[in-house]
């Protein structure tokens, strides 16, 4: 548990004796995923023994999040927290997939101006290793992140309607 709020990153040093060098998947508790085909992505991420996976989600206000960007390939070439001018409509969504070195590389990063230990710091650095993966989770998915009122109740409504109907 953290003692206090000093950011996603901090998980994996308050965790490095329960991993005992091991990988890791953290899920924020705020964040709900949809779709039949993620199994299948998730299987695929956990398979990686090396790197860093996450999963970009395309949505219309990118500037709420972190924000990934790609060069023209498709691959990611950048990564930004809750930018002002968002450089793509993918948003990082709260799922990753780190290997054993995360708790490492946690301790070396430092705070950012919110004084937090941000976790795109922590990802920047398997970026500029290359050996960072995005996987796209596309629109037949839903991704919703519950951390506003507003968002709550759009994400309550979603579940209530396909409950009821299925
Ligand atoms: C966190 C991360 C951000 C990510 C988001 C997903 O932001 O810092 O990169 O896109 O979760 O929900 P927070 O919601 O904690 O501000």
């Amino acid at each position: 548990i953290q003692p206090s709020p000093d950011g996603l990153a901090q998980a994996f040093i308050l965790a490095e004796d329960f991993l005992d060098g091991s990988p890791s998947t953290l899920i924020l508790g705020d964040n709900i995923f949809f779709g039949n085909a993620l199994p299948l992505l998730l299987e695929k991420a956990d398979n990686y023994r090396t790197g860093a996976t996450i999963f970009g989600y395309h949505v219309n206000d990118p500037g709420r999040y972190g924000v990934i960007g790609f060069d023209k390939d498709g691959k990611v070439n950048s990564l930004v927290e809750k930018p002002s001018k968002p450089i793509s409509n993918y948003a990082a969504t709260g799922l990753y997939f780190l290997d054993s070195e995360a708790p490492k590389i946690a301790k070396s990063i430092k705070p950012s101006l919110r004084g937090e230990l941000e976790i795109l710091s922590l990802l920047e650095y398997y970026l500029i290793e290359k050996r960072l993966r995005v996987e796209r989770i596309g629109r037949g998915h839903a991704w919703l992140d519950t951390g506003t009122h507003g968002s709550l109740i759009d994400a309550g409504n979603f579940v209530r309607t396909l409950q009821k109907r299925q």
